[in-house]
């Protein structure tokens, strides 16, 4: 395992990884970026080529490829191993196979399942989906397939391939019958549904076929499972990644072939919810491509509705969000097909924003200005205090003062009695200033640490070494030495960054050093100070003559450090 991770960590630069997922700047010997984990305005996420980490300043984040992997793809640690393995072209091999953990199993049990049912994609349902609109390569890049009548085909599948009856319904694929298992899907055209990676965590399969009851639901989804978390997951977000940080904004539409048929006309960039509600967690997912949402739901008073309540949670969640509004009676895959993807492009275009889009609705629906007013108060409001950002919050606030024609005071005032939303964590917080003498002292390991790293160090890191830790005592160059791996490797980022473009490096070191040492003897001058007052005072005279020669000794010492620097 370890080679492993050395292999891939040889082979993959952290560059080209974290490139995939945001735009980095060169900086010095560093690059760096907007944090993808946090919203920020300022770059303080910094990527080190040369160390294989990266370090965000802003909300701390840091480490290697692996961790980056895990955080941006929502991976736990074996998920990104794969992920990294396959870019990397290093084949994982499992030791014991035998002792493959659950989750594992149940991934592979989700991709068998996928193979057997895209093996059995009927011609009718072929046909069907030809006839909605899609073409070949949709089919085949959203792996489509299709799920017979018979009771317990797949389950008997699964079965042969040496599933357990217990993993084949823990992963959502049958229940248990009198006789047995039951198939969950029977008579279904069957989307799988990935998670960020790519991994089939579950299916929606919608009713096909000759004997469907009508009782049947048209679309079925996987049930929550280990893998399978419908608040996290969203509809063909993994093939949308790329799509959404090019376009710097996400669409999010309702169901399955709504999304398809957008994808094919050419906006990868979509994504969709697929039979749950829209959560701030399927925000923060999207916030880690793109802060722009275009939401693209079912025109009807439901799709009203749900789009009203997604928009809350995408607001919460930090995006901006935009409506784009369909026209009636035509749900994505609709409009698409009926009237060409030029005017779904269109709709997606001219999309508004939502607080400007509700404005609209409820004024053309209100009989009076009054009335305006109060569901202005009632509907709009809300939705603006979901707003984190106090600068997007306050032209908000100016566009409905204007719309209302009251003051803006009133409208904030209004507003103050709102409950708010959660700041999270998205200050742009610079690292605090240097200000204690601890504060100093880590910065003088922050440089040691970094030069300790450089190939080619611009001082002499032993005598620098030396300096330092007389300068700060070697109980408190101990303590620094032993700080966890973790917070020397953010050190080594802050220092590349305060010192890595500056000329005067050698001359800024050794102010700080002085610097250190000064602080050191005013803390020992205090304390002997204070010590000799003490002793004057008890009337203890000889004690107070050694403290007054250490506060004699330690001021010359001062002042000469004055003269010298
Ligand atoms: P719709 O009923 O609007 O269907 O449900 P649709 O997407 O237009 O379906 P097609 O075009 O006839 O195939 C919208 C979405 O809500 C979810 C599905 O994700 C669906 O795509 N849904 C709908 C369910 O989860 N269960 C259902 O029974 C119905
Ligand atoms: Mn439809």
């Amino acid at each position: 395992m370890a080679d492993t991770v050395q292999q891939i960590k040889d082979r993959l630069s952290i560059v080209d990884v974290i490139s995939q997922y945001v735009k980095l700047e060169r900086s010095g010997q560093n690059f760096r970026a907007r944090c993808p984990f946090h919203a920020e305005r300022t770059p303080s996420f910094f990527v080190s080529p040369e160390r294989g980490t990266y370090h965000c300043f802003g909300c701390n984040l840091g480490g290697d490829i692996f961790s980056f992997v895990e955080q941006i793809e929502g991976l736990d640690f074996k998920g990104a191993l794969k992920v990294l393995a396959e870019k990397a072209g290093v084949p994982l091999v499992y030791e014991r196979p035998e002792k493959k953990d659950e989750r594992d199993r149940l991934f592979e049990l989700l991709e068998t399942a996928t193979i057997f049912y895209t093996s059995r994609l009927s011609e009718p349902a072929k046909k069907y989906l030809k006839e909605r609109g899609l073409d070949d390569e949709m089919i085949r890049l959203f792996r489509l397939g299709f799920a017979g009548e018979a009771w317990s085909d797949a389950s008997e599948y699964f079965r042969e391939k040496k599933f357990s009856d217990k993993e084949i319904i823990d992963a959502g694929l049958a229940k248990k019958g009198d006789r047995g298992l039951i198939d969950k899907f029977r008579n279904r055209i069957m989307f799988p549904i990935a998670d960020s990676a790519g991994r089939v965590v579950g299916f929606s399969g919608r009713i096909f076929g000759e004997n469907v009851s009508p009782e049947a639901p048209k679309y079925l989804n996987s049930p929550e499972t280990p893998l399978f978390r419908k608040s996290r997951i969203l509809y063909g977000f993994d093939k949308a990644k790329q799509a959404m940080r090019k376009h710097s904004c996400a669409v999010l539409v309702e169901g399955q072939m709504d999304l398809l048929a957008s994808h094919q006309a050419g906006w990868a960039n979509t994504v969709a919810v697929s039979g749950t509600a829209f959560t701030p967690e399927h925000g923060a997912l999207i916030r880690r491509m793109t802060d722009n949402l275009v939401i693209a739901l079912d025109p009807d008073e439901a799709g009203f509705k749900a789009a009203a309540r997604a928009a809350r949670a995408a607001l919460q969640g930090g995006l901006n969000v935009k409506v784009a509004q369909l026209p009636t009676g035509l749900d994505p895959a609709d409009l698409i097909q009926k009237e060409g993807k030029d005017a779904w492009s269109k709709t997606i275009r001219e999309s508004k924003d939502i607080i400007v889009f509700l404005l609209d609705v409820l004024e053309s629906k209100s009989k009076d200005k009054d009335a305006f007013r109060r569901a202005v108060e009632t509907i709009v409001l809300p939705f603006l205090s979901d707003v984190p950002s106090p600068i997007a919050r306050e032209s908000y606030v100016r566009e409905i003062a204007a719309r209302l024609s009251v003051s803006e005071s009133a409208v904030s005032e209004a507003l103050a009695k709102m409950p708010t939303a959660p700041e999270g964590a998205s200050s742009d917080a610079a690292p605090p200033e240097a200000t204690r003498l601890s504060d100093r002292a880590r910065q003088a390991l922050s440089i040691l640490l970094w030069q300790e790293a450089q190939k080619k160090p611009e001082i002499d890191v032993e005598k620098y070494k030396q300096a330092f830790a007389e300068a700060v005592g070697k109980e408190e160059f101990d303590a620094l030495r032993a700080l966890p791996e973790s917070e020397q490797e953010a050190l080594r980022f802050s220092a590349e960054r305060i010192y890595g473009k500056s000329s005067g490096f050698k001359q800024e070191v050794e102010t700080l050093l002085q610097v250190i040492i000064r602080e050191k003897l005013s803390e020992k001058l205090a304390a002997a100070t204070t010590a000799l007052k003490e002793a004057e005072r008890a009337g203890n005279d000889g004690e107070a003559a050694v403290h007054m020669s250490v506060v004699k000794l330690l001021t010359a010492r001062i002042a000469q450090l004055h003269t010298s620097v």
